[in-house]
Protein backbone atom coordinates (compact mmCIF):
# COMPACT_ATOMS: atom_id res chain seq x y z
CA UNK A 1 0.00 0.00 0.00
CA UNK A 2 2.61 2.75 1.01
CA UNK A 3 4.93 1.33 -1.82
CA UNK A 4 2.00 2.31 -4.31
CA UNK A 5 1.44 5.66 -2.51
CA UNK A 6 5.22 6.80 -2.74
CA UNK A 7 5.29 5.64 -6.57
CA UNK A 8 1.92 7.54 -7.22
CA UNK A 9 3.33 10.30 -5.58
CA UNK A 10 6.42 10.12 -7.79
CA UNK A 11 4.51 11.10 -10.46
CA UNK A 12 2.52 13.36 -9.27
CA UNK A 13 3.06 17.00 -10.22
CA UNK A 14 1.57 19.13 -7.33
CA UNK A 15 3.20 17.27 -5.26
CA UNK A 16 6.49 17.19 -6.73
CA UNK A 17 6.42 21.39 -7.05
CA UNK A 18 5.07 21.76 -3.22
CA UNK A 19 8.07 19.21 -2.14
CA UNK A 20 10.68 20.67 -4.07
CA UNK A 21 10.29 24.15 -2.64
CA UNK A 22 10.38 23.06 0.99
CA UNK A 23 14.12 22.87 2.81
CA UNK A 24 12.38 20.28 5.25
CA UNK A 25 11.67 18.14 2.24
CA UNK A 26 15.34 18.36 1.08
CA UNK A 27 16.99 17.69 4.31
CA UNK A 28 15.56 14.45 4.56
CA UNK A 29 16.31 13.66 0.70
CA UNK A 30 19.86 14.87 1.05
CA UNK A 31 20.44 11.26 2.86
CA UNK A 32 19.97 9.11 -1.00
CA UNK A 33 21.25 12.71 -2.88
CA UNK A 34 25.16 13.64 -3.00
CA UNK A 35 23.92 17.68 -3.62
CA UNK A 36 22.25 19.78 -5.84
CA UNK A 37 25.57 20.83 -7.37
CA UNK A 38 28.33 18.97 -9.72
CA UNK A 39 31.09 20.33 -6.89
CA UNK A 40 29.15 18.35 -3.84
CA UNK A 41 28.47 15.21 -5.95
CA UNK A 42 32.22 15.02 -7.24
CA UNK A 43 33.31 15.77 -3.95
CA UNK A 44 31.22 12.84 -2.23
CA UNK A 45 32.38 10.68 -5.11
CA UNK A 46 36.06 11.19 -4.43
CA UNK A 47 35.47 10.62 -0.67
CA UNK A 48 33.45 7.20 -1.46
CA UNK A 49 36.82 6.64 -3.49
CA UNK A 50 38.87 7.09 -0.61
CA UNK A 51 36.74 4.43 1.14
CA UNK A 52 37.59 1.93 -1.95
CA UNK A 53 34.32 2.21 -3.81
CA UNK A 54 34.00 3.50 -7.01
CA UNK A 55 30.88 5.23 -8.49
CA UNK A 56 28.26 6.08 -11.18
CA UNK A 57 27.26 9.99 -11.40
CA UNK A 58 23.88 10.51 -12.20
CA UNK A 59 22.62 14.11 -12.96
CA UNK A 60 19.07 13.41 -11.39
CA UNK A 61 16.14 14.59 -14.28
CA UNK A 62 13.51 12.38 -16.56
CA UNK A 63 10.55 12.51 -18.70
CA UNK A 64 11.54 16.34 -20.00
CA UNK A 65 9.02 18.42 -21.47
CA UNK A 66 10.58 20.33 -23.45
CA UNK A 67 13.91 20.79 -26.20
CA UNK A 68 15.57 23.24 -23.62
CA UNK A 69 15.40 20.78 -21.04
CA UNK A 70 16.46 18.00 -22.64
CA UNK A 71 19.78 20.01 -24.11
CA UNK A 72 20.21 21.05 -20.59
CA UNK A 73 20.60 17.64 -19.38
CA UNK A 74 22.97 16.90 -22.60
CA UNK A 75 25.27 19.18 -21.18
CA UNK A 76 25.40 18.32 -17.67
CA UNK A 77 26.24 15.31 -18.61
CA UNK A 78 29.19 16.51 -20.85
CA UNK A 79 29.86 18.93 -17.72
CA UNK A 80 30.25 16.09 -15.66
CA UNK A 81 32.70 13.83 -17.80
CA UNK A 82 34.68 17.01 -17.74
CA UNK A 83 34.75 17.53 -13.64
CA UNK A 84 35.28 13.55 -13.51
CA UNK A 85 38.45 13.37 -15.62
CA UNK A 86 40.14 16.74 -13.64
CA UNK A 87 39.07 15.34 -10.69
CA UNK A 88 40.24 11.74 -11.31
CA UNK A 89 37.26 10.44 -9.68
CA UNK A 90 36.97 6.75 -10.43
CA UNK A 91 33.76 6.48 -12.04
CA UNK A 92 31.28 6.01 -14.74
CA UNK A 93 27.91 7.84 -15.63
CA UNK A 94 24.52 6.60 -15.71
CA UNK A 95 21.51 8.42 -17.58
CA UNK A 96 18.09 8.16 -18.54
CA UNK A 97 16.46 8.54 -22.42
CA UNK A 98 13.66 10.01 -21.03
CA UNK A 99 16.26 12.87 -19.87
CA UNK A 100 17.73 13.20 -23.25
CA UNK A 101 14.36 13.64 -24.62
CA UNK A 102 12.62 10.63 -25.48
CA UNK A 103 9.18 11.33 -24.92
CA UNK A 104 9.35 14.40 -27.33
CA UNK A 105 12.04 13.77 -29.94
CA UNK A 106 13.76 10.44 -30.54
CA UNK A 107 16.18 11.60 -33.20
CA UNK A 108 17.21 14.58 -30.39
CA UNK A 109 17.49 11.68 -27.80
CA UNK A 110 19.65 9.59 -30.12
CA UNK A 111 22.11 12.51 -31.03
CA UNK A 112 22.32 13.34 -27.51
CA UNK A 113 23.13 10.18 -26.27
CA UNK A 114 25.86 9.64 -28.59
CA UNK A 115 27.10 12.87 -28.04
CA UNK A 116 27.72 12.23 -24.67
CA UNK A 117 28.68 8.15 -25.81
CA UNK A 118 31.08 9.86 -27.87
CA UNK A 119 32.92 11.71 -25.27
CA UNK A 120 32.38 8.78 -22.42
CA UNK A 121 34.45 6.82 -25.39
CA UNK A 122 37.33 10.22 -25.82
CA UNK A 123 37.88 10.05 -22.04
CA UNK A 124 38.29 6.26 -21.73
CA UNK A 125 34.86 6.24 -19.09
CA UNK A 126 31.71 4.11 -19.16
CA UNK A 127 27.88 4.97 -19.42
CA UNK A 128 25.32 3.06 -18.00
CA UNK A 129 21.47 3.64 -19.26
CA UNK A 130 19.54 3.44 -16.44
CA UNK A 131 15.58 1.39 -17.14
CA UNK A 132 12.76 3.65 -16.31
CA UNK A 133 9.11 2.30 -16.57
CA UNK A 134 7.95 -0.93 -18.93
CA UNK A 135 6.58 1.71 -21.79
CA UNK A 136 10.08 2.63 -22.02
CA UNK A 137 12.11 -1.13 -22.05
CA UNK A 138 11.73 -1.58 -26.09
CA UNK A 139 13.41 1.29 -26.76
CA UNK A 140 15.78 2.24 -24.33
CA UNK A 141 17.35 -2.06 -25.21
CA UNK A 142 17.23 -0.78 -28.40
CA UNK A 143 19.26 2.27 -28.46
CA UNK A 144 21.63 0.52 -26.29
CA UNK A 145 22.66 -2.24 -28.48
CA UNK A 146 22.55 0.83 -31.43
CA UNK A 147 25.42 2.27 -29.47
CA UNK A 148 26.62 -0.44 -28.14
CA UNK A 149 27.59 -1.70 -31.80
CA UNK A 150 29.93 1.27 -32.06
CA UNK A 151 31.05 2.19 -28.19
CA UNK A 152 31.54 -0.75 -26.32
CA UNK A 153 32.00 1.07 -22.67
CA UNK A 154 28.15 1.14 -22.11
CA UNK A 155 25.78 -0.79 -20.33
CA UNK A 156 22.35 -1.70 -19.00
CA UNK A 157 19.65 -1.89 -16.40
CA UNK A 158 17.70 -4.44 -16.91
CA UNK A 159 14.92 -5.24 -14.24
CA UNK A 160 13.84 -8.79 -12.15
CA UNK A 161 10.64 -8.36 -12.04
CA UNK A 162 9.81 -7.79 -15.57
CA UNK A 163 8.84 -11.47 -17.21
CA UNK A 164 10.11 -10.66 -20.25
CA UNK A 165 13.85 -9.99 -18.57
CA UNK A 166 15.29 -13.45 -18.80
CA UNK A 167 15.06 -13.36 -22.65
CA UNK A 168 16.46 -9.54 -22.69
CA UNK A 169 19.28 -10.71 -20.62
CA UNK A 170 20.19 -13.28 -22.94
CA UNK A 171 19.84 -10.53 -25.98
CA UNK A 172 22.23 -7.92 -24.16
CA UNK A 173 24.80 -10.95 -23.32
CA UNK A 174 24.81 -12.81 -26.84
CA UNK A 175 25.63 -8.66 -27.93
CA UNK A 176 28.28 -8.98 -25.57
CA UNK A 177 26.70 -5.71 -23.26
CA UNK A 178 27.36 -5.52 -19.71
CA UNK A 179 24.18 -5.88 -17.35
CA UNK A 180 23.24 -3.96 -14.00
CA UNK A 181 21.25 -6.03 -12.66
CA UNK A 182 18.33 -4.41 -10.33
CA UNK A 183 15.10 -5.81 -8.55
CA UNK A 184 13.18 -2.88 -10.16
CA UNK A 185 11.66 0.44 -8.64
CA UNK A 186 8.39 1.75 -11.00
CA UNK A 187 4.77 0.97 -10.90
CA UNK A 188 4.28 -2.00 -13.11
CA UNK A 189 0.59 -4.01 -13.59
CA UNK A 190 0.35 -8.12 -13.30
CA UNK A 191 0.59 -8.03 -16.89
CA UNK A 192 4.23 -7.26 -17.21
CA UNK A 193 5.62 -7.71 -13.84
CA UNK A 194 5.58 -10.22 -10.81
CA UNK A 195 3.23 -9.27 -8.25
CA UNK A 196 4.71 -11.12 -5.35
CA UNK A 197 8.21 -10.00 -3.72
CA UNK A 198 9.31 -13.67 -3.39
CA UNK A 199 8.73 -14.38 -7.44
CA UNK A 200 10.99 -11.18 -8.10
CA UNK A 201 13.66 -12.55 -5.29
CA UNK A 202 13.45 -15.98 -7.14
CA UNK A 203 14.08 -14.27 -11.10
CA UNK A 204 16.47 -11.88 -9.44
CA UNK A 205 18.76 -14.70 -8.19
CA UNK A 206 18.59 -16.91 -11.62
CA UNK A 207 19.27 -14.02 -13.46
CA UNK A 208 22.20 -13.38 -11.50
CA UNK A 209 23.77 -16.98 -11.81
CA UNK A 210 23.46 -16.54 -15.47
CA UNK A 211 25.12 -12.90 -15.10
CA UNK A 212 28.22 -14.63 -12.95
CA UNK A 213 28.31 -17.45 -15.43
CA UNK A 214 29.08 -15.59 -18.39
CA UNK A 215 32.53 -14.79 -17.95
CA UNK A 216 32.42 -11.16 -18.57
CA UNK A 217 32.25 -8.47 -15.97
CA UNK A 218 28.51 -7.86 -14.41
CA UNK A 219 26.82 -5.67 -12.06
CA UNK A 220 24.55 -6.72 -9.34
CA UNK A 221 22.67 -4.26 -7.99
CA UNK A 222 20.88 -4.56 -4.87
CA UNK A 223 20.88 -4.20 -1.12
CA UNK A 224 19.38 -7.79 -0.25
CA UNK A 225 21.92 -8.94 2.12
CA UNK A 226 20.38 -12.44 1.48
CA UNK A 227 20.59 -11.93 -2.10
CA UNK A 228 24.09 -11.12 -1.71
CA UNK A 229 25.02 -13.95 0.11
CA UNK A 230 23.68 -16.41 -2.22
CA UNK A 231 25.44 -14.64 -5.18
CA UNK A 232 28.66 -14.87 -2.87
CA UNK A 233 28.43 -18.91 -2.27
CA UNK A 234 27.22 -19.32 -6.44
CA UNK A 235 30.22 -17.76 -7.01
CA UNK A 236 32.53 -19.40 -4.77
CA UNK A 237 30.82 -22.95 -5.83
CA UNK A 238 31.43 -21.83 -9.27
CA UNK A 239 34.79 -20.64 -9.08
CA UNK A 240 33.72 -17.31 -10.11
CA UNK A 241 36.56 -15.03 -9.39
CA UNK A 242 34.99 -12.41 -6.85
CA UNK A 243 37.10 -9.62 -8.60
CA UNK A 244 34.93 -10.83 -11.94
CA UNK A 245 31.82 -9.40 -10.94
CA UNK A 246 31.15 -5.93 -9.11
CA UNK A 247 28.18 -5.05 -6.76
CA UNK A 248 26.61 -1.78 -6.52
CA UNK A 249 24.55 -0.37 -4.35
CA UNK A 250 22.83 3.27 -3.58
CA UNK A 251 24.20 6.14 -2.19
CA UNK A 252 23.14 6.62 1.50
CA UNK A 253 21.33 2.80 1.40
CA UNK A 254 23.10 0.15 4.00
CA UNK A 255 25.94 2.27 4.01
CA UNK A 256 27.28 -0.77 6.60
CA UNK A 257 27.16 -3.16 4.08
CA UNK A 258 28.89 -1.46 1.63
CA UNK A 259 31.42 -1.54 3.73
CA UNK A 260 31.52 -5.23 5.14
CA UNK A 261 31.74 -5.99 0.95
CA UNK A 262 34.79 -3.55 0.62
CA UNK A 263 36.35 -4.97 3.60
CA UNK A 264 36.03 -8.55 2.15
CA UNK A 265 37.54 -7.40 -1.01
CA UNK A 266 34.62 -6.88 -3.44
CA UNK A 267 34.63 -4.20 -6.11
CA UNK A 268 31.81 -1.98 -5.12
CA UNK A 269 30.44 0.95 -6.99
CA UNK A 270 28.07 3.19 -5.33
CA UNK A 271 25.64 5.14 -7.59
CA UNK A 272 26.23 8.90 -6.65
CA UNK A 273 22.59 11.18 -7.71
CA UNK A 274 22.91 14.90 -7.77
CA UNK A 275 21.16 17.92 -9.12
CA UNK A 276 17.70 19.49 -8.65
CA UNK A 277 15.15 17.58 -9.96
CA UNK A 278 15.70 14.99 -6.70
CA UNK A 279 12.22 14.83 -6.04
CA UNK A 280 10.98 11.34 -8.03
CA UNK A 281 14.20 9.34 -7.40
CA UNK A 282 13.59 10.07 -3.67
CA UNK A 283 10.17 9.42 -3.78
CA UNK A 284 10.92 5.80 -5.54
CA UNK A 285 13.66 5.83 -2.46
CA UNK A 286 10.83 5.97 0.17
CA UNK A 287 8.68 3.43 -1.67
CA UNK A 288 11.42 0.24 -1.41
CA UNK A 289 11.61 1.20 1.98
CA UNK A 290 8.49 3.44 3.38
CA UNK A 291 10.31 3.00 7.11
CA UNK A 292 12.75 5.84 5.81
CA UNK A 293 10.78 8.47 6.23
CA UNK A 294 9.46 7.93 9.45
CA UNK A 295 13.42 7.00 10.17
CA UNK A 296 14.75 9.88 8.68
CA UNK A 297 11.97 12.59 10.11
CA UNK A 298 13.30 11.54 13.34
CA UNK A 299 16.19 12.03 12.95
CA UNK A 300 15.35 15.51 12.39
CA UNK A 301 13.42 15.95 15.58
CA UNK A 302 16.04 14.27 17.43
CA UNK A 303 19.11 16.88 16.00
CA UNK A 304 16.85 19.82 16.44
CA UNK A 305 16.02 18.71 20.31
CA UNK A 306 19.74 18.75 20.14
CA UNK A 307 20.24 22.32 18.94
CA UNK A 308 17.65 23.74 21.34
P1 LIG B 1 14.82 -5.13 -1.66
O1 LIG B 1 13.83 -4.10 -2.07
O2 LIG B 1 14.39 -6.53 -1.49
O3 LIG B 1 15.52 -4.62 -0.34
C1 LIG B 1 16.42 -5.43 0.39
C2 LIG B 1 16.90 -4.68 1.61
O4 LIG B 1 17.68 -3.56 1.19
C3 LIG B 1 15.77 -4.03 2.44
O5 LIG B 1 15.25 -4.93 3.37
C4 LIG B 1 16.50 -2.88 3.09
O6 LIG B 1 17.27 -3.33 4.18
C5 LIG B 1 17.45 -2.44 2.02
N1 LIG B 1 16.89 -1.36 1.18
C6 LIG B 1 16.41 -1.45 -0.10
N2 LIG B 1 16.04 -0.26 -0.56
C7 LIG B 1 16.27 0.62 0.44
C8 LIG B 1 16.10 2.02 0.57
N3 LIG B 1 15.59 2.77 -0.39
N4 LIG B 1 16.46 2.59 1.76
C9 LIG B 1 16.98 1.85 2.75
N5 LIG B 1 17.18 0.53 2.69
C10 LIG B 1 16.82 -0.08 1.55
N6 LIG B 1 15.70 0.42 -10.63
C11 LIG B 1 15.19 0.58 -11.86
O7 LIG B 1 14.01 0.31 -12.08
N7 LIG B 1 15.98 1.07 -12.88
C12 LIG B 1 17.30 1.35 -12.70
O8 LIG B 1 17.99 1.76 -13.63
C13 LIG B 1 17.85 1.16 -11.39
N8 LIG B 1 19.16 1.44 -11.15
C14 LIG B 1 19.69 1.08 -9.93
C15 LIG B 1 21.07 1.19 -9.70
C16 LIG B 1 21.62 0.70 -8.53
C17 LIG B 1 23.10 0.81 -8.33
C18 LIG B 1 20.79 0.13 -7.53
C19 LIG B 1 21.36 -0.44 -6.27
C20 LIG B 1 19.43 0.06 -7.73
C21 LIG B 1 18.87 0.55 -8.90
N9 LIG B 1 17.49 0.49 -9.11
C22 LIG B 1 17.00 0.70 -10.37
C23 LIG B 1 16.58 0.27 -7.95
C24 LIG B 1 16.16 -1.19 -7.81
O9 LIG B 1 15.31 -1.56 -8.85
C25 LIG B 1 15.44 -1.44 -6.48
O10 LIG B 1 14.26 -0.69 -6.44
C26 LIG B 1 16.26 -1.09 -5.24
O11 LIG B 1 17.59 -1.46 -5.40
C27 LIG B 1 15.67 -1.81 -3.99
O12 LIG B 1 15.73 -3.18 -4.17
P2 LIG B 1 16.83 -4.15 -3.51
O13 LIG B 1 17.45 -4.94 -4.61
O14 LIG B 1 17.79 -3.38 -2.73
O15 LIG B 1 16.05 -5.20 -2.67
Amino acid sequence: MWRSAFLYLSTNGGARRMASGSSLAWRIASRFVAGECLEEALKASLELNRRGAAVELDYLGENVEDRRQAEESRNAYLRLLEGIASTGVDGHVSLKLTQMGLDLDEALCGDSVDEVVSRVDALGSFAWFDMEGSGYTDRTIETYLRVRAAHPNVGIALQAYLYRTKADVHNVLSAGGTIRLVKGAYNEPSTVAYPAKRDVDRNYERLAEVLLSSGSLQAIATHDEKMIQRVIEYASVNRVDHRGFEFQMLYGVRRDLQERLLAEGYRLRVYVPYGGQWYPYFMRRLAERPANLFFLLGNLVREAGRGR
